[in-house]
């Protein structure tokens, strides 16, 4: 036997077990079970589909998965009417550290809130707004008042009132046909 045929033989085996190892490692790969078992078929999990608020762009809202539906000002503002005013009486009790509602209640941390229904925004001599609240324009319509008490500084960026904001609907007619009466 030449050298030659050493070689000829050594790469056969050669070849032979890299066929082997390759296709054992090959067949292991295909059917090792994902990291300690499991028949995992999907990995990761599916992201949440973003919901009408987001796709609509108010990231503010987006992610809130509790709301069963996008929060709509105008039809909340419908609700007014038929809301109680007795109950927004009461919501108002949150208001008050920093808000008087009585004729000729004085400015708190917040202006008075006597007559607010209607009237023009950031438009009570002697208070200090801020420059976002005076720049927003317009009265203080139900609409307008149900947006900024659902979420203050959603409703405008930069408002120093510090006020989380009502999320139920219901409450938000509340307090809002409260401040209806205020006159
Ligand atoms: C921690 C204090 C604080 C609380 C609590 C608070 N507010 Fe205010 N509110 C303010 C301040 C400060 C302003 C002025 C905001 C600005 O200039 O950006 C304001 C402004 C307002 C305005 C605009 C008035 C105007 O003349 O333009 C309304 C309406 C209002 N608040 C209603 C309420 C209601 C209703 C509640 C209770 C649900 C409430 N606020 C709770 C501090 C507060």
């Amino acid at each position: 036997m030449d050298s030659f045929e050493l070689n000829k033989i050594a790469g056969a085996v050669l070849a032979a077990l890299l066929i082997i190892v390759g296709s054992t490692t090959f067949i292991d790969i295909a059917t090792a079970p994902d990291h300690g078992g499991g028949e995992h078929e999907v990995v990761g999990y599916e992201l949440p589909k973003p919901d009408a608020a987001a796709a609509s762009g108010d990231h503010a809202t987006a992610g809130e998965a509790a709301a069963p539906a996008a929060f709509d000002a105008a039809t909340v503002a419908g609700l007014v009417a038929a809301a109680s005013a007795e109950k927004g009486a009461k919501l108002f009790k949150k208001c008050t550290a920093c808000h008087t509602g009585e004729q000729g209640g004085a400015n708190k941390v917040g202006p008075y809130l006597w007559g607010v229904a209607g009237r023009a925004k950031g438009s009570v001599d002697g208070f200090g707004y801020s420059e976002a609240l005076k720049a927003k324009g317009g009265n203080w319509d139900n609409e307008a008042l149900v947006a900024f008490l659902h979420k203050p500084k959603a409703y405008i960026d930069g408002t120093k009132m510090i006020f989380g904001g009502f999320s139920a609907d219901s409450d938000l007619a509340d307090i809002v046909a409260y401040l209806n009466t205020l006159k």
